[in-house]
């Protein structure tokens, strides 16, 4: 039989990141890799109470079909929770907000249609939006989030801009208030929709971050949320709030993508967060990833070569590192590999001109003991395999798009500034 495929099918890719989570599969290997939230945090003692009351309650409700829309009580709840006056009606739950990303893309993506993101940006979205055939244009930013000159000069007929506002994946970055305030009023003048994805706004370390973008103009946003960060990825839920002009088309996409939600999964999320068991648990989860963050901001001050820069993320599972000049993060991982430590190459994460030393280091699924131990071993890889300082000019250089000089403060770099700083005792 000759299967034809169809055209878009040839620009769809495996997700590099899921190769990447199948060497560190391996035995014994400690991964920096994954965006996998540390198991310790999944409520498993109240998820079972609320499994066997489901069923015990309304077992034939949770196991039939259900509305394309997502569980009432869980929809209320989810509009409840967000910090500006959100109608129940506008909330259609998701197979986590990896769905989201799909079906928006199918609702909003022509073939050739412009669509504006971050650079570097979550990589599941470029996949989700890929299938669809667009043009993606990358937008530069800093240390403050998207920079709106460069926003300005492409967004002419762009069918919108993806963003993430908070503790951003791959980057850890979160958007100033200030960037926020900039960023709205820009977009509203430009006529450009945004799309603000935001699974780890409630995963802050010290301070919340600044209210969504979507808080600021609701009908110019449709907002993506999940419980997967705050309870547990394994039930692939999340959440979208739409626009009404636009939530008919996200729920005609959602019914043929999969009708519905499992309703026994919205059920028991449901049933967990009864009685405010978010306010409670959050807090834990956020205390355990401060002290891993800390724990592998130590490891790296104590372990890396002075020419490795790191930045330091207010909240979220990300921290975003810079290996010296001329080397290449994806040259450097089967290396890493071999001394038993994985990470994301950040290559993986921009739509274009990818800066090769970047590489992604989730602070959240390992131990404090395997991320002293595996940033030892990075470390070790990178000063093994740097390029000799006598390899001649030019030789350093042959992955890097953008010059920089070692130590130089770039966009996104400035928290390895502090990072560098802080080594020397002043920060
Ligand atoms: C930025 C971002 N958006 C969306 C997702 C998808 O999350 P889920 O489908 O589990 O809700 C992830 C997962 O890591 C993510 O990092």
């Amino acid at each position: 039989m000759n299967w034809t495929l169809a055209a878009r099918a040839a620009k769809m890719n495996s997700s590099v990141l899921r190769e990447i989570l199948k060497v560190t599969e391996k035995p014994g290997i400690i991964s920096f890799a994954g965006g996998l939230p540390s198991p310790k945090t999944f409520p498993v003692a109240a998820f079972a109470e609320a499994c066997a009351k489901v069923l015990r309650e309304d077992g034939h409700a949770a196991l039939q079909y259900a509305a394309s829309e997502g569980h009432g009580p869980l929809r209320e709840m989810v509009a409840e929770r967000l910090p500006w006056k959100v109608d129940p009606a506008q909330v259609l739950i998701t197979t986590g907000s990896q769905q989201g990303l799909d079906l928006l893309a199918k609702v909003l993506i022509d073939k050739g249609s412009p669509v504006l993101v971050e650079t570097p940006t979550y990589l599941g979205a470029l996949q989700a939006f890929t299938a669809m055939e667009p043009e993606v244009l990358s937008v530069a930013g800093d240390d403050e989030g998207l920079d709106i000159a460069d926003l300005r000069t492409k967004a002419s007929l762009a069918r919108f801009l993806y963003v993430l506002p908070n503790f951003q994946n791959p980057t850890g970055r979160t958007m100033t208030e200030a960037r926020r305030a900039a960023l709205s009023t820009e977009a509203a003048r430009l006529g450009l929709p945004i799309v603000e994805d935001n699974p780890y706004g409630d995963l802050w370390f010290d301070a919340p971050p600044p209210p969504p973008l979507s808080a600021r103009d609701p009908d110019g946003c449709l907002y993506l949320g999940s419980f997967s960060k705050v309870l547990a990825p394994g039930l692939r839920l999340g959440f979208l709030v739409a626009p009404k002009a636009l939530y008919p088309k996200l729920l005609q996409a959602k019914q043929a993508a999969d009708l519905h939600s499992p309703g026994f999964n919205q059920r028991m999320i449901a049933e967990v967060m009864k009685g405010g068991f978010l306010d409670r648990h959050v807090p834990t989860i956020r205390a355990l990833y401060k002290s891993q963050r800390d724990a592998m901001r130590a490891a790296l001050q104590r372990e890396m070569p002075d020419d490795v820069c790191w930045n330091t993320p207010d909240g979220g599972m990300f921290l975003w590192a810079h290996l010296p000049q001329g080397m290449s993060a994806v040259d450097l991982l089967p290396k890493a590999v071999d001394k038993n430590v994985a990470f994301v190459p950040g290559a993986a994460f921009y739509a274009d001109n990818a800066d090769e030393t970047s590489l992604r280091l989730s602070f959240v699924t390992a131990s404090i003991e395997q991320i002293n131990t595996g940033v030892a071993a990075l470390a070790a890889a990178i000063r093994e395999n740097r390029p000799a300082p006598d390899a001649g000019p030019g030789a350093h250089h042959k992955h890097r798009k953008t010059e920089r000089k070692p130590n130089e403060t770039t966009p996104l770099q400035t928290g390895c500034h502090a990072a560098n700083t802080a080594r020397t005792g002043h920060a």
